[in-house]
């Protein structure tokens, strides 16, 4: 649930997505000669878990754009089941690739945004220093331990970093172990146009 969301969020950084709020550091700009506004084009997901020992099972996951009030803005909704309660240490690894010339290039890990593993992403989640309302309200919340139940998070705007998201398909896998048993995973894929 929470994890899942915060893998999501984690992916959604690193692509350049900055959720309102939700970190108090800010994602790295390069400049501000890009004032284009990237376009989510495609988007699909499955859930990639071991369905003997997933702990946390995404049921559904929508994407979607808002061409018409803010070019820039998505609407993220989700839909999460966590079979047990999940406490610390959730070891997780992010995988994160952009499709060039035909092949996928995983991006580096660049401190905790990228292709990085986490030897308990808890920690990595007390850097969220205002949970945002949509996800307290779904009661899953921000913080390590999380609660076994289903979690609901209706339609809720994102907003697009324009400086930092290139056009392009992207590809990201983010999975999660706990007491030693692989407990989530989740595929993405996203393309974004000019
Ligand atoms: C970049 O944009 C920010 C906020 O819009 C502004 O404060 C800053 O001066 C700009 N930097 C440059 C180099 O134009
Ligand atoms: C993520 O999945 C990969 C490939 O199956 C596996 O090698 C890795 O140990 C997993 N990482 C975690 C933290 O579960």
């Amino acid at each position: 649930m929470k994890i899942s969301l915060v893998l999501l969020e984690c992916i959604l950084v690193a692509l350049g997505v900055t959720a309102k709020n939700v970190f108090n550091f800010e994602v790295i700009k390069e400049n501000n000669k890009t004032q284009r506004i990237p376009k989510l084009t495609t988007f699909s997901w499955k859930d990639c878990s071991d369905p003997s020992s997933a702990v946390m099972v995404v049921e559904s996951l929508d994407i979607t754009p808002d061409p018409i009030v803010t070019p820039g803005a998505l609407f993220v909704a989700i839909g999460l089941m966590v079979k047990g309660d999940v406490f610390a240490p959730i070891q997780a690894d992010l995988l994160l690739y952009k499709k060039v010339d035909d092949t996928w290039v995983k991006f580096p890990c660049l401190g905790i945004l990228g292709s990085c593993h986490y030897d308990d992403l808890c920690q990595v989640l007390t850097l969220i220093s205002s949970c945002p309302d949509p996800i307290v309200q779904s009661g899953i919340g921000c913080q390590c331990p999380f609660k076994a139940g289903t979690y609901t998070m209706p339609k809720s705007e994102f907003d697009i970093d324009a400086a930092a998201v290139a056009a392009g398909d992207y590809h990201a896998v983010g999975n999660a172990t706990l007491m030693g048993k692989p407990a989530f995973c989740l595929d993405l894929y996203l393309s974004f146009s000019e």
